[in-house]
């Protein structure tokens, strides 16, 4: 069941998604929340730390996942997803580096050698709510249009298009962006007990109304949604001006 919510903006939506998290934290201060890098949730990862801060919420038995990490960057990389976390996540949250957790991607990964990032997921007793941003071609993670939903974390080849949306972040621009990532698969996804997706943006429509679109289709990773046990997406309106209303 996909429940999606319209607001007028991403201010709006981000803080709404951190008024959630928050809601979590105090609820459940062990929670194991996972965390998506990317634009889309800086807001509201800004908006939980104000929250943190002024209302001095206990931090200190959270864990985090990331969703994904790229082949070939050294993790001290300023866009490696190590760094990334720990500039927007785990620095501004006031958490300790040992309760998040990043795959580890080394040159020379094999799918045998990151197995351990799913055990260790299930160890720490499961993702209480995952936050996702979606691609333009629909990728969830870095999990492409094609991949098995019934994915675990895994090595995925990422297409041109991500490569060129994300050459963004890297002054080398597009041949800096590594060819592959090491990712949480749909199927690791689909075991958290919420997904909170984030679109913004007109560019995200389509992705938006084909990951709605019936039937769900494994070309179309973000409709593994479809499939989540609850699972709520926080759009803008130009993000759901192609939803079939
Ligand atoms: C990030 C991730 C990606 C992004 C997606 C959207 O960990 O896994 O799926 O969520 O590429 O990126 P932004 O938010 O930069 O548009």
């Amino acid at each position: 069941m996909v429940n999606v919510k319209i607001l007028p903006d991403k201010e709006h939506a981000s803080e709404e998604v951190a008024q959630m998290l928050h809601d979590l934290i105090v609820e459940k201060p062990n929670a194991v929340i996972g965390v998506a890098t990317g634009s889309t949730p800086e807001g509201a990862y800004e908006r939980l730390a104000e929250k943190i801060q002024e209302q001095h919420t206990d931090v200190s038995q959270l864990q985090f996942f990331a969703l994904d990490e790229y082949i070939g960057l050294p993790w001290e990389h300023p866009e490696s997803y190590h760094s990334v976390i720990a500039r927007t996540v785990t620095e501004p949250l006031g958490v300790d580096p040992s309760q998040v957790h990043v795959p580890e991607a080394p040159d020379d990964a094999t799918e045998g050698s990151i197995n351990y990032y799913d055990e260790k997921i299930t160890a720490a007793g499961g993702i209480d709510l995952q936050l996702l941003g979606i691609g333009r071609n629909g990728h969830i993670g870095f999990n492409e249009p094609g991949t098995p939903f019934d994915s675990p974390t895994h090595i995925a080849q990422l297409t041109e298009l991500t490569r060129e949306d994300n050459s963004r972040f890297f002054e080398g621009g597009i041949d800096e962006v590594p060819q592959l990532a090491v990712t949480q698969g749909i199927g690791t996804i689909l075991q958290s007990r919420k997904a909170v997706l984030m679109a913004f943006g007109e560019a995200k429509a389509d992705a938006i109304r084909d990951s709605l679109a019936v039937p769900s289709s494994e070309e179309r990773p973000g409709s593994l949604l479809q499939h989540h046990q609850n699972c709520i997406l926080y759009l803008d309106e130009a993000a759901a001006a192609k939803i079939d209303r």
